[in-house]
């Protein structure tokens, strides 16, 4: 999409309520008066100027319209296989009337430039198994690992960074 822009969410403080409801309504867990004020503090932590961790955003004509956010790692608990990857692209949420413009995508690329920029050679993430496949194997993301997550079968998938590319 042209007219895109992808800022940090620190830009764009007044996006923190908006950025939260997407997680909470995509992912979230438990009672909504607990869990979306939960993810409301998580993000308003992860609006930082870079580094880890940091949530970032698109706009589109002044609109925050998804997210996206670098974070050392994405699991809670993290089966064992994947406890010692890091850094890991969190949350990639575009609002369901922007989505297949390519902001998806815009925002998994500045996540892995700012994970690049920062000397880390591999991202990792975990997703379901038609959005591994339709989504982010073409965007050159490869399955590395398929553990049990919080009840289900996730694939964990890595992206070889240009930091390492450039050196081999
Ligand atoms: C996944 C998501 C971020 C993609 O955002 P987007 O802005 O539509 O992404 P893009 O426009 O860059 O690319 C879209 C492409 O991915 C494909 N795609 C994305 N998710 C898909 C899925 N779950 N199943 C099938 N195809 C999917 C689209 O069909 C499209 O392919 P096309 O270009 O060949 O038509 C968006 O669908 C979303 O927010 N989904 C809900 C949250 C989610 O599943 N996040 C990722 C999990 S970690």
């Amino acid at each position: 999409m042209r007219n895109h822009q992808i800022t940090r969410l620190a830009d764009r403080p007044d996006a923190v309520d908006i950025v939260a409801r997407w997680d909470f309504e995509e992912w979230g867990t438990g009672p909504e008066e607990v869990s979306l004020e939960v993810t409301r503090r998580r993000f308003a932590c992860w609006a930082t100027d870079g580094g880890i961790p940091c949530a970032y955003v698109a706009v589109v004509d002044d609109e925050v319209c998804g997210s996206a956010s670098l974070v050392d790692h994405d699991m809670s608990d993290p089966p064992e296989s994947t406890e010692d990857l890091r850094p890991w692209l969190s949350g990639v949420y575009v609002k369901p009337e922007r989505r297949k413009t390519g902001l998806g995508a815009a925002l998994v690329e500045a996540v892995e430039k700012a994970a690049s920029n920062l000397h880390h050679p591999r991202l990792y993430l975990y997703t379901g198994p038609v959005t591994a496949v339709k989504f982010y194997a073409p965007m050159g993301w490869e399955k590395i690992l398929s553990p049990r997550y919080e009840g289900k079968e996730v694939v964990v998938m890595q992206k070889v960074l240009a930091v390492e590319k450039a050196s081999t």
